[in-house]
């Protein structure tokens, strides 16, 4: 019997999956952190989470006995990979369950912050009764910057499209063919484009290359009244520069789905005008949830029983 540990809570259709499968057994803890993640790693042979719980290379200490963990979505930077590669763990990720759902996120948030209806709702239920201040402005015929044209980022310049925007798009893997073929002009380096546009989007692990993409420098460069939007990674783009950027009126409005450090409960730019923050929702759909629930349990399936 392979013995599988749900670190995270997923979707009940991988869970169902896994009560189906001959040979294998799991276990639901989470919220395990410490000596108790430790402990409970060693008595498993597979794990599936999410980005709740991380796996770090102490908790994974003296491991005699996992040999496969499967990230239900993208990211696996909550994973101490080096560790896991030392001790023979094979770590698996879902590239495509949350695809569509994070791309729709980030138009939400785009469209969102444009129209300043978070903060506009806020004043509603408060009473007050206000259309003069929440003055928007419209996508159509604004310039949007794509950094990462990976399939969350064609997902998003596709929307743009349909919704009259000019899209501009950095990523060293797209040839400039391929991207004139999804209607996107390409730019050699990130800060070509960023005078040039009215909103800009990320879409890119965090790295060395990524980290600070936008930080203080990058200030100067950027058009007036740009907007910003993350729903990759906290740390792509600098959150003390973004926190100024928006005090001396340079950056024009900042929509948040992800922190440098996550749960992040308190924030400078929390409240602030012009700001639109989510706790992480990306892939947080139905429809996603589902579909990454589903690819992580047959990847472990896979794994243990017939050894691929
Ligand atoms: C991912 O990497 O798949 C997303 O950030 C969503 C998540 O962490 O669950």
């Amino acid at each position: 019997m392979a013995r599988i540990l749900i670190l995270d809570p997923i979707a009940q259709e991988g869970l169902d999956m896994l009560a189906a499968a001959p040979g294998i057994e799991y276990e639901v803890r989470t919220g395990l952190k410490g000596e108790e993640l430790k402990k409970s790693l060693a008595e498993f042979d597979g794990a599936i989470c999410r980005s709740g719980v991380t796996i770090t290379a102490e908790s994974l200490e003296g491991n005699r006995r996992m040999r496969a963990i499967a990230r239900a979505g993208v990211g696996t930077d909550n994973i101490d990979k080096n560790a896991a590669t030392r001790l023979g763990i094979v770590v698996m990720n879902t590239p495509t369950g949350n695809t569509l759902s994070t791309a729709e996120h980030t138009f939400t948030l785009m469209l969102a912050l444009s129209r300043r209806v978070a903060e506009a709702y806020h004043k509603l239920i408060g009473g007050k009764w206000d259309r003069k201040t929440f003055m928007g402005t419209q996508l159509a015929d604004k310039t949007l910057g794509i950094v990462g044209l990976g399939r969350i980022g064609q997902e998003v310049a596709k929307r743009a499209i349909a919704f009259q925007m000019k899209v501009l798009g950095f990523d060293p893997f797209l040839s400039t063919e391929q991207a004139a073929k999804l209607g996107i002009e390409r730019v050699e380096t990130v800060q070509e484009m960023l005078p040039r546009v009215d909103y800009l989007t990320v879409h890119t692990p965090l790295t060395p290359e990524t980290t600070n993409l936008v930080g203080f420098p990058e200030l100067e460069v950027l058009k007036p009244g740009v907007r910003l939007i993350n729903c990759a990674r906290g740390g792509i783009y600098n959150e003390d520069a973004l926190v100024e950027g928006l005090k001396t009126g340079k950056i024009g409005g900042v929509a948040l789905d992800v922190f440098v450090t996550e749960p992040c409960d308190k924030h400078p730019i929390y409240g602030m005008p012009n700001v639109l923050c989510t706790p992480h929702l990306g892939a947080s759909t139905e429809e996603a949830q589902q579909q990454v629930a589903i690819e992580a349990v047959q990847l472990l399936i896979n794994f243990f029983t017939t050894g691929e």
